[in-house]
């Protein structure tokens, strides 16, 4: 027997375990997103982004050993996701809960987070509400609140529209847009003409008639919420096929409308769209240089990532702070929570925090309008910045944020 082989049996025999398990203690996160059914397109950028993270800041993660046990969360109507969170947390023994791409998941999944005491870091889903249901839930996404309010606030202040249409997808966070736009559309002295509940987050519905009523209103602007995805460029391609932009009514929304891996098969339909939105990936910062340029490197040079995976590289990077702040008891969900209850990180979005009362993010938001660069290709220009903006939902205590009577 070598020299070598003898040392690392004796290491072996110290660690009592195999050979790479002497060091690192394992840590098992339950990853839940849509792997089939409508948001199944949206769920690799995810899975990117912390696979991405795991690779660029493997210094920052040790002594740990990140083990991602993924499950399918499916329809997006919380069925499948309170399965699936029951079995991670009672049959996988999961340290952390992360994902959800769809509110009604994390809604669905909240009393099963509770009871589980385990910190669950929601990645995507925006309803503004969301944090109310359980103490164990740290939001790295955004909500609602954040980019519609922003977005109404613009569309008088910087648009001067007078008139609004809102067509929205009839569900939690479609409902959060429509309310946080018209609140602050309305006070700042604009008028919602209608608001139309336009199908729900599953099949992409055809949005002609929605559209065509909104068009048959003359309206300013029409502002949109859908989930991103295939909904999105049929939001974009139904505006443009109607005409509405000759017809004078400027196409507004969240930045779920303009997400930035489906903005080339967009074509020229998206060239002058007006949104609000905590990422896009034309942001000129350090950070999103950095972040943009290995996502290249890793996944190809047309590959892009979007606030998808800006919500699941926050998140897993939240993980690894809660994980050495914990000093590896991530496991008790309370002492978990309360290690990023104030935290701050330097994000490719730009700087964020976890705001300590609501367990929110606290983020910039921009006005971003899309236009042809020099490279023949769509981009994003920031046409202004708002800075550290919370959940407006819970910061006016307003309809479901409101404290119950
Ligand atoms: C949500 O269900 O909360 C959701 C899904 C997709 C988005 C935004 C919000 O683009």
């Amino acid at each position: 027997m070598s020299k070598r082989m003898i040392a690392a049996l004796a290491a072996l025999a110290v660690s009592g375990g195999a050979p790479g398990a002497a060091s690192a203690q394992e840590v098992k996160i339950g990853l839940i997103l849509p792997y089939t059914g409508p948001g199944a397109e949206l769920s690799p950028n995810m899975d990117r982004a912390i696979d991405l993270y795991q690779k660029l800041d493997a210094a920052q993660i040790k002594p740990f050993k990140l083990t991602i046990i993924k499950r399918d969360s499916k329809a997006p109507n919380g069925a499948a996701a309170k399965v699936d969170t029951q079995e991670l947390l009672t049959q996988e023994k999961v340290d952390v809960i992360a994902g959800y791409i769809y509110s009604p998941d994390a809604i669905a999944s909240a009393p099963v987070i509770t009871a589980g005491k385990r910190l669950a870091v929601i990645m995507n889903a925006g309803t503004a509400f969301i944090t109310n249901l359980s103490p164990y839930y740290v939001r790295t996404s955004f909500t609602l609140w954040q980019s519609s309010y922003v977005m109404g606030e613009q569309a008088a202040k910087y648009l001067h529209a007078k008139t609004a249409v809102v067509a929205y997808t009839d569900y939690p966070p479609g409902k959060d847009a429509l309310d946080a736009f018209k609140y602050a559309f309305e006070h700042n002295g604009g008028k919602v003409i209608d608001a139309i509940p336009a199908g729900g987050p599953g099949a992409t519905p055809d949005f002609t008639p929605f559209f065509q009523r909104a068009k048959d209103e003359h309206p300013n602007v029409l502002f949109v919420f859908v989930p991103a995805g295939d909904q999105a460029t049929a939001v974009v391609k139904t505006y443009a096929a109607l005409g509405m932009k000759a017809a004078g009514i400027q196409l507004t929304g969240t930045g779920d409308i303009v997400p930035d891996n489906m903005l080339q098969g967009m074509g020229d339909s998206a060239i002058g769209l007006i949104t609000v939105h905590h990422y896009n990936a034309d942001l000129d910062n350090p950070q999103n240089k950095a972040f943009i340029a290995a996502w290249k490197k890793a996944y190809g040079a047309d590959a892009t990532p979007d606030f998808t995976s800006v919500g699941a590289w926050d998140g897993i990077a939240a993980i690894v702070h809660a994980l050495h702040a914990t000093k590896g008891k991530i496991d008790d969900g309370a002492a978990a929570v309360k290690s990023l209850e104030g935290w701050k990180f330097a994000s490719p979005q730009g700087p964020i925090e976890i705001d300590p009362q609501t367990r929110d993010i606290v983020m910039n938001e921009y006005l971003d309008q899309v236009y042809k660069g020099s490279d023949g290709k769509l981009h994003e220009k920031v046409l202004a910045t708002f800075h550290n903006v919370k959940d407006q939902c819970k910061a006016l205590a307003i309809g479901p944020c409101a404290p119950k009577k």
